[in-house]
């Protein structure tokens, strides 16, 4: 319905009835379903210079037995108007939601689903593989002591060892021992120190270096240790054991090989790379516990040997997924990270 703000200015029309007004009044506000509409309802008939405003004034220029009774129906119009504007007034007013209210007809918004970070995917796939063989999860702490991180992994201070693993120390004014883990091997120390053999475990975690990225290299990674220690376990027990976990995740044909490699709190060590396409891309480091590290650790190691590794899972999943670049794990992409 059209329903000018200035009804009342042009409506102020010559010889305009009562009754020709009443008509146009009740229509005009039947058809006023806002409240917009219904403001400009009430200015155009009976605001100040609205129609019905205007036909009260010009009664003054009727006869006086004219005005008698044009004015009577004329004051009667206005009560009836204003209780009927007031009638709709209310009815607007309660048809409409009250603020905050739902509209159960529109349509509903999807959520937006999360997922697993490809990393977390990967470790979690990594630990059931060793999980199935009865090896236990079990986690440590990303900020470790000097002790755990190199001294009783057979790393001492002077060692050129620890050079291999660029630290990021702890700025903490009463100790001088405090750092971001390098590696998850600090776990080995304390699962022997705090449990006695049989011990199978594997422990996920973050590990942080000095270091600077490329597109194989971040300064903060995960990496997944493995331990298990118990009387007669031998260098067969490690093979068997990783080949197993090869054959999981990359699938029963893939082609794995091992080669001597050094790290202070293994003898022998070894790592293992895994054939891609006709590259050996290496995936993890290895080797029989030292003697040195389960002594450390309070074991009597004549009668206890043992094996450890650990792999880097952003690396596996680079390989599984053909990623080209290790820095798109932790850049927060979502164009990367909805592909997984
Ligand atoms: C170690 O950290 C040893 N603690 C592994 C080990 C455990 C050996 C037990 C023997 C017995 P290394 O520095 O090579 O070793 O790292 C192990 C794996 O972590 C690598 O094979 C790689 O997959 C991953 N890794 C290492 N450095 C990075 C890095 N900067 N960015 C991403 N992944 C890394």
């Amino acid at each position: 319905m059209s329903l000018p703000n200035d009804q009342g200015v042009q409506g102020i029309q010559a010889g305009e009835s009562v009754e020709e007004l009443k008509a146009a009044a009740v229509a005009a506000l039947d058809s006023a379903d806002s409240s917009e509409l219904l403001e400009s309802w009430r200015v155009g008939f009976m605001g100040r210079k609205g129609r019905l405003t205007s036909l009260l004034r010009g009664l003054g220029s009727l006869d006086i037995d004219e005005r008698k009774v044009v004015g009577a129906s004329a004051n009667k119009l206005r009560a009836e108007l204003e209780s009927l504007f007031e009638e709709r007034v209310n009815e607007s007013k309660s048809s409409q939601a009250p603020v905050g209210s739902i509209d159960i007809t529109l349509p509903g918004r999807r959520p937006g689903l999360g997922g697993f970070h490809p990393s977390t995917q990967m470790i979690r796939e990594i630990t059931q593989a060793f999980n199935e063989m009865g090896f236990q999860t079990i986690e440590g702490p990303e900020v470790e002591l000097e002790k755990y991180n190199f001294d009783m992994l057979n790393i001492p201070a002077d060692h050129p060892a620890r050079d291999q693993w660029d630290t990021i120390w702890v700025d903490d004014p009463t100790h001088n021992d405090v750092l971001l883990r390098t590696h998850t091997s600090p776990m080995q120390a304390r699962t022997m120190e705090a449990n006695d053999p049989p011990i199978r475990v594997v422990v996920p975690g973050k590990c942080y270096r000095y270091e600077s990225t490329d597109a194989t290299h971040e300064w903060h990674f995960n990496q997944v240790e493995g331990l298990a220690v118990d009387e007669g376990i031998t260098f067969a027990d490690l093979k068997g054991t990783l080949y197993e976990f090869a054959r999981r995740i990359f699938g029963p044909q893939r082609k794995v090989r091992f080669r001597c490699d050094f790290f202070p709190f293994v003898e022998p060590g070894v790592d293992m790379s895994i054939d891609w396409n006709g590259n050996w891309i290496e995936i993890l480091g290895a080797g029989m516990v030292h003697p040195k590290v389960l002594e450390n650790a309070g074991y009597d190691s004549t009668k206890y040997t043992g094996f450890a590794f650990g792999m880097g899972p952003e690396r596996i999943s680079m390989l599984r997924n053909e990623i080209t670049d290790i820095r798109h794990f932790f850049s927060n992409d979502l164009r990367f990270l909805t592909q997984f």
